[in-house]
């Protein structure tokens, strides 16, 4: 069993697309299905179409294999002890049933004011100014308030060594075959110092709980073992990794998006309740998270090819989001496409399968916050740039900042 590649390079993470990545996508997924490809010194399959992107995601056959010392990626996040993004069952869901149940409906309605009075006080700060970089004076400080501070329980004022520590990590969660070497050092530095203040911090709930999840986690057992400190410490970490760079980005993506395309932006002011969808159809659009990885954990078959155990794929669930098989007219903006349409496929921005996002919840309502008040309080919001810059990462899209008038 074998299908053809045509002749074609795959340029999708080449700088001169970072500003707009979605041709590329097209070009690679209207001549092939699966694409071999090359992450720096490991090669690859590139899954580019929306069917086996999500056969890959939901197959038992498929995981990430580290457990099982097949993994052909070396990703250094693997070996942190409760980092369960890169684990395979039965371990992954000892761990993740912890963490989602800091997501259940009950805990979301007590986080939404949260985020909402957060977004407020910024905004109205901003409205006096006339002026706002959606970036680093909403979604940043928005992103510290919700993960850091209110989730994790850390002091507010250490906001700043947040940002820093998650930059630094966020730039190196491309695979390590495709970093340099500071951007290595960069990211075990930052690691290293997020992982002490954890331990520190894990130290005080240890004496004196208060009303967070790492408190829970601390009091937490799997299996009737108590978490041990260091799997805490990975947990904590994994949760800022996943949830800052990736809720910040979904606000500046989304908002641009709403920007550059004024008549969905008049529309969701005139139907506020279209947020929902809106939101759906930002992850769908412009995703914060391009791309993941998988291994084949048994020999399988998927796009009528055979995959070996420990070969490795990229699934590129950004293209597979802006696939036509299954999104009719996938390149334009739409926020009624998800509205009150049950057969609109899922999109693949918060992924699928036993790995799906478990901070989807907390991400909807900081996005929510974000743009309702945005909307609300600025009725002349304009963009005040010509050139938006991303960030040089692969794995995460995201502005460098959006500034805009108001
Ligand atoms: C818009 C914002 C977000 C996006 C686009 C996003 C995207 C994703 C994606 C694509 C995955 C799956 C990765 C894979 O299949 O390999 C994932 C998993 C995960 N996300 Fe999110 N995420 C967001 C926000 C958050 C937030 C706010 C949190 C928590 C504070 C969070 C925590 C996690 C965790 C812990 C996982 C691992 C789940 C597992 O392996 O079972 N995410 N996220």
């Amino acid at each position: 069993m074998s299908t053809a590649v045509p002749e074609i390079t795959f340029d999708a993470f080449e700088p001169s697309e970072r500003a707009d990545p979605y041709p590329a996508y097209r070009r690679v997924r209207d001549a092939a299905a699966l694409f071999p490809y090359a992450f720096g010194d490991v090669p690859v399959t590139l899954i580019t179409r929306y069917e086996e992107c999500s056969a890959v995601l939901t197959g038992a056959d498929w995981g990430h294999g580290y457990s099982a010392g097949i993994s052909p990626f070396r990703d250094s996040s693997a070996a942190i002890p409760g980092s369960f993004v890169r684990m395979d069952p039965p371990e992954h869901a000892r761990y993740r049933k912890l963490v989602a149940k800091a997501f259940t409906p009950r805990m979301v309605g007590e986080l939404a004011p949260v985020a909402g009075g957060v977004v407020d006080e910024l905004v109205e700060k901003a409205v006096q100014r006339g002026e706002l970089d959606i970036l680093e004076d909403l979604a940043v400080p928005l992103a510290v308030a919700m993960i850091p501070v209110r989730l994790l329980g850390a002091d507010p004022a250490d906001g700043a060594r947040f940002r820093e520590w998650q930059l630094a990590i966020a730039r190196g969660s491309d695979p390590d075959s495709l970093l340099g070497e500071a951007d290595v050092t960069a990211r075990g530095a930052a690691a290293i110092g997020c992982m002490g203040y954890f331990a520190e911090l894990i130290a005080r709930k240890k004496r004196t709980p208060t009303p967070d999840l790492l408190s829970e986690l601390v009091a937490a057992s799997v299996e009737g073992d108590k978490l041990t400190e260091p799997e805490v410490i990975g947990m904590s970490l994994l949760l800022l990794v996943a949830g800052m760079e990736t809720s910040i980005n979904l606000i500046g993506n989304g908002m641009l998006a709403l920007l550059r395309h004024p008549e969905q932006l008049a529309l969701l002011r005139e139907r506020p309740e279209l947020i929902g969808p809106a939101l759906d159809e930002m992850l769908r659009y412009d995703a914060p998270t391009q791309f993941t990885i998988r291994v084949a954990l048994a020999d399988t078959v998927v796009g009528g090819r055979e995959f070996k155990r420990g070969d490795g794929v990229v699934v590129l669930t950004a293209s597979a989001s802006r696939d036509d098989r299954v999104f009719p007219d996938a390149d334009v903006f739409d926020i009624t496409r998800y509205a009150g349409n049950r057969t609109a496929r899922k999109h693949l921005g918060f992924s699928l399968g036993i790995h799906y996002c478990v901070g989807a919840p907390l991400a909807r309502i900081e996005a929510e916050a974000a743009v309702r008040t945005l909307l609300d309080r600025a009725p002349e919001l304009r963009i005040a740039t010509d050139t938006v810059e991303y960030r040089p990462s692969l794995i995460h899209r995201g502005v460098l900042a959006l500034p805009v008038t108001m």
